[in-house]
């Protein structure tokens, strides 16, 4: 395996191990026997096994066809729908893939997961005159943000190519059978792909969902499923201590026993920002329920260093910290001789960056530790596609085993839908008329 975790510095006794092996242990079982709350979404679990290959072939031919038709492909959902996508193109392309350009592959803008009209019009600027496809990604077809996302872009490519043009340019993600989106892809044509019944959206990045947008930007698709397979292979070991996804599960739980209340997932490459999206939803979406569960957060380092890095080392102490490290740059840069040495760096000129990189992250860990956070370390070879694929696979099993450790379906979102509600009525959406008087109520107390 390409991950290694380390917890020598998190605080946790052998015995502490032993005492929570057994919970650890029944709660992977559950999910292997299928027993557990949920268990009718676990088509993630053995994914590698099962996953449609004939859709697969279809994707990557997507994939190529949207290369040759177009420049920038918008791909449009929001939570599951998108987090996992963006992660894995900025893991493997960094922060500025998009203006890297790279052959075989289109610009990649990530849209319908907000309600900003400025957000839209930026990436409409951005295409410019240049030719664009979309791949819309909803299972319901119904969610807000991607469905007014959609409308827009879906009138621009009409607009530039005419109803027909514009149905060749859209590729449809969503359910196999039923929702507004398979009925529309349906009617207009639109070439289609599934959002399986049985993955649930934050579980969803390596089904279509993913893979297509994943495709199109110019990841290797092959290897991010091998380093799937890898995984899925490598934590079927029952054997607790040397199940690192276990291991992890079961010291997430000690943390929360210890009055831990936080967990951040500090890394030191910006590749590795959205990854940290990707992983607060699924920590989040599956934890945070009944009044259960640790708060993920995601930080950057050393950038966040220097701004919550105060309050890590010295605030309340609900915290422990998870670092993601990458062993290996993809470019070796070196710290430069400056003969004038103004900023007195000279001491470090030669270094490379990762080396140094690397000196920072101990010396932040411990800082830390000092200062009352446990660290785990989970590290990880290079920033590539088949370590991609490792790491989705750990994070997934890890969070099922941790979630049935606590107590909780790991595989529903019933808090998801206050917000819609209360948005709903207020805008006056059919169905939900009757709350909307008592909502502005409310609303015009606060305002008062
Ligand atoms: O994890 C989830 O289930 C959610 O984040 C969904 O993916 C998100 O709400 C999008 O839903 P839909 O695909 O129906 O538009």
């Amino acid at each position: 395996m390409a991950i290694k975790l380390n917890y020598k510095n998190a605080g946790i006794r052998e015995k502490e191990l032993d005492y929570i092996r057994p919970l650890a242990e029944a709660a992977c079982r559950q999910l292997t026997e299928r027993t557990g709350a949920g268990s009718e979404m676990l088509g993630w679990h053995d994914l590698p096994d099962t996953y449609d290959r004939e859709e697969f072939a279809r994707i990557k031919e997507a994939a190529k066809r949207i290369c040759q038709q177009s420049e920038v492909l918008v791909a449009i959902g929001i939570g599951g729908s998108y987090l996992g996508a963006r992660a894995g193109l900025e893991f493997i392309k960094g922060p500025f893939g998009n203006q890297l350009g790279q052959k075989d592959s289109v610009e990649v803008y990530f849209a319908g997961s907000n309600i900003s009209s400025d957000y839209i019009q930026n990436i409409l600027d951005i295409i410019g005159d240049r030719d664009f496809s979309v791949n819309v990604i909803s299972k319901s077809g119904t969610t807000t943000e991607p469905a007014v996302a959609f409308r827009i872009f879906k009138e621009k490519l009409e607009q530039k190519y005419g109803k027909e043009g514009a149905k060749s340019r859209i590729y449809a993600t969503t359910d196999a059978h039923k929702g507004a989106l398979r009925g529309l892809a349906e009617k207009e044509g639109y070439e289609t792909f599934v959002v399986p019944d049985n993955i649930g959206g934050r579980f969803s990045c390596l089904s279509a969902v993913g893979l297509l947008p994943m495709a199109a930007g110019g990841m290797d698709i092959d290897q991010v499923m091998k380093g799937c397979a890898d995984a899925m292979e490598a934590y079927r070991n029952p054997d607790f201590m040397s199940n690192d996804a276990m291991l992890y599960a079961a010291l997430r739980f000690l943390m929360l026993m210890k009055g831990k209340s936080v967990e951040i997932l500090a890394s030191y490459e910006p590749s590795l920002t959205m990854f940290g999206e990707w992983y607060k939803q699924l920590m989040a979406e599956s934890e945070g329920k009944e009044n259960k569960g640790l708060f993920p957060v995601s930080a950057n380092f050393t950038t966040d260093l220097h701004s919550i890095g105060q309050f890590i080392q010295d605030g309340t102490r609900i915290m422990f910290e998870t670092v993601l490290w990458v062993q290996n740059a993809r470019q070796e840069l070196k710290v430069p001789h400056d003969p004038a040495n103004v900023d007195g760096l000279n001491f470090a000129s030669g270094i490379s960056m990762q080396e140094m990189n690397e000196k920072a992250m101990k010396g932040t860990l411990l800082a830390h530790v000092d200062g009352g956070v446990p660290n785990l370390i989970i590290s990880i070879d290079r920033l590539n596609d088949y370590t991609f694929g490792q790491l989705v696979y750990f994070f997934w099993k890890s969070l099922a085993v941790s979630g049935y450790m606590i107590g909780v379906n790991p595989f529903d979102q019933p808090g998801v839908e206050a917000y819609k509600k209360n948005m709903f009525a207020l805008l006056g959406k059919p169905g939900f008329e009757e709350a909307k008087g008592a909502l502005e109520e409310r609303l015009k107390a606060l305002a008062d």
